[in-house]
């Protein structure tokens, strides 16, 4: 397993307005959260402010995306600076809906990372093979794929930064967990890359997470070798659901 605590993010997605925000915070307050876990909520970008002013500081801020680049000329993006300026810590990059529906490339996640870092932002970064890739035997490949695009950007000691979040496609929103063993297995392998590709060092020390219906067979996926945390759609809406995932280490 990774070194560092376990590590659930919370990833709202384009879900929420004002009062259902203001009722998920609060029921986020009431939560008890385990002291050996880091807990990251990312909320939609317009509410980053709000949360931030209402929540509870056990629960650290995401965005959910930011620009690859110094901010400038580019309509409706927010930048890596805006977010530390505003002291959002943490962004999710590479998510599969941002890659299959805004087109982001392996490389252009790899950019990203590497500029969220150099302006001192944490990352998940987020990789995962689609139901076609798996059954064709391909998950490993397309998991090399992806962090070779982001280990070709960073700098050994940017790994700190990151946490990876394995997310596979046709568990995603599906209701359809991968089972312990094969989120382990792909955990396993995404390791052994980092090991061959950065250092043993890093890939001792890097947190995987892993993503896709998680609310169920919890503790089973927790306890697994190589799953060092969870990144969680739909329960994270739920502010006891996702508690409970929260506490599941
Ligand atoms: O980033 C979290 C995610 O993609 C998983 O979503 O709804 O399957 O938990 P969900």
């Amino acid at each position: 397993a990774g070194t560092g605590k376990f590590v659930v993010g919370g990833n709202w997605k384009c879900n929420g307005n004002t009062a259902s925000i203001t009722q998920l915070v609060k029921d986020l307050n009431k939560g008890e959260i385990d002291a050996d876990v880091d807990v990251i909520v990312a909320p939609p970008m317009l509410y980053l402010p709000k949360v931030q002013s209402t929540i509870d500081r056990q629960f650290k801020l995401s965005a959910q995306n930011c620009w690859v680049s110094e901010g400038g000329a580019f309509t409706g993006e927010v930048s890596a600076e805006m977010l530390a300026d505003a002291n959002v810590p943490w962004v999710i990059l590479g998510h599969s809906e941002r890659r299959a529906l805004c087109g982001e490339s392996d490389e252009f996640v790899g950019k990203k990372v590497a500029y969220a870092i150099k302006n001192g932002l944490s990352v998940m970064a987020c990789i995962g093979e689609t139901l076609q890739e798996r059954e064709s035997g391909a998950t490993q490949d397309v998991c090399r794929r992806q962090l070779q695009a982001i280990v070709n950007e960073l700098s050994a000691g940017d790994w700190e930064k990151v946490v990876i979040a394995y997310e596979p496609v046709w568990a995603i929103g599906t209701g359809k967990v991968a089972t312990p063993e094969q989120a382990q297995e792909t955990h396993a392998g995404i390791r052994a890359f980092m090991a061959s590709a950065v250092s043993q060092d890093v890939a001792s020390k890097v947190r995987i997470q892993y993503g896709g219906s998680v609310n169920g067979q919890l503790q089973e996926l927790a306890k697994q070798e190589d799953i060092d945390g969870f990144l969680v759609g739909g329960a994270s809406l739920i502010g006891d659901a996702f508690i409970t995932i929260c506490n599941s280490a």
